[in-house]
């Protein structure tokens, strides 16, 4: 491809990306649509920020140069990376590599200075909650000292819990990931007339959960925001399901639920779904004695789990998530174009736009207090009426009609 950058006799702008918090797919496909549009469209200069702002502390400390970290149009530079741009549209995980613990503002100077010495304009950050929150205060503090820290966000997480944005990079991909593993453990589950429960990622949110489920064919799918608690009601509401399903010839049954989900005590359990498989079991011996005509047929009830893991996190991303971070790329990308720093991209109403990052983290400060997502499904809304109208159990859920 021929590159005729636009030119001019100033130096070029410099940008930076980076990575930051879980990995998801798509994530490269938003670094290519960044260098082609900040090289190709404004003859720009892009540099790739390795494993989130611990890259700008390894810059300073000269354990890495800067040349080694520019991305051009012919791809990456870094030795034993991906060499070429557009291959990075159909990988997973991230070529920058990314960092999910541990907490930058300890090394806010370091930072701050690994950024200084690159010369960057702007920097263009991917993260899901935790890492906006996170740059946004280093971004206040280099304000303070005086320093430019100009920055844009574009959202990315399989738990599609970043406020304003009504999809992030990368659950499009998750959401298909879990829907073709309900397919497949259907045939099992049928095979062993089993009742096979699926532990599915979102950390407080029931959206990769309760989209899959829908879409994968699940008979109960239980979220943090309908069934925060698997209380003796949900447990015998489940139940009740199962016996309904066997009462029609269905001896098996798909259950979803979402990490997020609580046991009885309203603790957090690592292992949710092994935890819900053994209150079923324990519930179904247990009903199914007393004689009640809702549970007469629960008898040899026979449990498996899965948990799908960082799985969901993984493949190449979908059409949609290709879609979707070319556009927030390129966005992301207009918004520093136009000196409009501070910024979050999001997709709202079948289009891109964005909001001020500062909106974004009073959302996110809001949710904590509650302890809950930042963006979560609405009990009352289109998701959860779908499923409950198509009988699939979602718990107790008293909706207006
Ligand atoms: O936020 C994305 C996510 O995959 C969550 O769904 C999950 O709870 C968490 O990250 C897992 O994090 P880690 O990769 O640190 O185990």
């Amino acid at each position: 491809m021929t590159v005729t950058p636009k030119t001019n006799n100033h130096k070029p702008k410099r940008i930076g990306i980076l990575t930051s918090g879980g990995d998801c797919p798509g994530l490269n496909a938003v670094i290519r649509a960044v260098v082609k549009v900040a090289t190709f469209k404004y003859g720009w200069e892009v540099y790739g920020i390795p494993y989130g702002t611990d890259g700008f502390i390894e810059l300073l400390l000269g354990k890495r140069q800067p040349e080694e970290l520019r991305i051009n149009e012919h791809g990456y530079d870094i030795p034993g990376l991906v060499q070429g741009l557009d291959i990075l549209h159909f990988l997973s995980g991230s070529v920058l590599g990314s960092v999910s613990k541990g907490d930058p503002a300890q090394h806010a100077d370091e930072i701050l200075q690994g950024y200084e010495k690159l010369g960057l304009n702007a920097l263009i950050v991917m993260g899901g909650d935790g890492s906006i929150e996170i740059l946004e205060k280093l971004s206040r503090q280099a304000n303070e000292q005086g320093s430019s820290w100009n920055w844009v966000a574009v959202p990315k997480t399989i738990d599609n819990d970043v406020p304003y944005t009504e999809v992030s990079v990368g659950f499009d991909t998750a959401v298909n990931r879990v829907t073709q593993a309900l397919y497949d453990l259907t045939f099992t589950a049928a095979s062993h007339d089993r009742v096979m429960v699926v532990q599915v990622m979102g950390r407080d949110s029931g959206y990769l959960a309760m989209e899959s489920g829908i879409a994968g064919g699940a008979d109960a799918i239980l979220i943090p925001e309908v069934t925060p608690i698997l209380d003796e009601q949900v447990m015998k509401g489940i139940c009740r399901h199962i016996a309904k399903l066997r009462r029609y010839g269905r001896r098996f049954a798909l259950i979803v639920v979402a990490e997020g989900v609580k046991n009885l005590l309203g603790k957090k359990e690592h292992y949710i779904g092994d935890y819900l498989a053994n209150q079923i079991q324990e519930y179904s011996n247990k009903l199914c004695t007393t004689g009640d005509p809702d549970y007469c047929n629960l008898d040899k009830v026979d449990t498996r789990v899965t948990t799908l893991g960082h799985l969901q996190r993984a493949g190449t991303p979908t059409s949609t998530d290709r879609l979707l971070a070319t556009a927030f790329g390129r966005e992301a990308v207009e918004l520093i174009a136009n000196g409009n720093f501070n910024q979050m991209v999001i997709w709202q109403n079948g289009r891109v736009s964005s909001v001020p990052i500062s909106h974004v983290i009073e959302q996110i400060e809001k949710a904590r207090k509650e302890k809950v997502a930042p963006s979560r499904v609405d009990p009352q809304g289109f998701l959860v009426r779908t499923a409950r109208d198509i009988g699939i159990y979602v718990g107790e859920v008293d909706l207006a009609s």
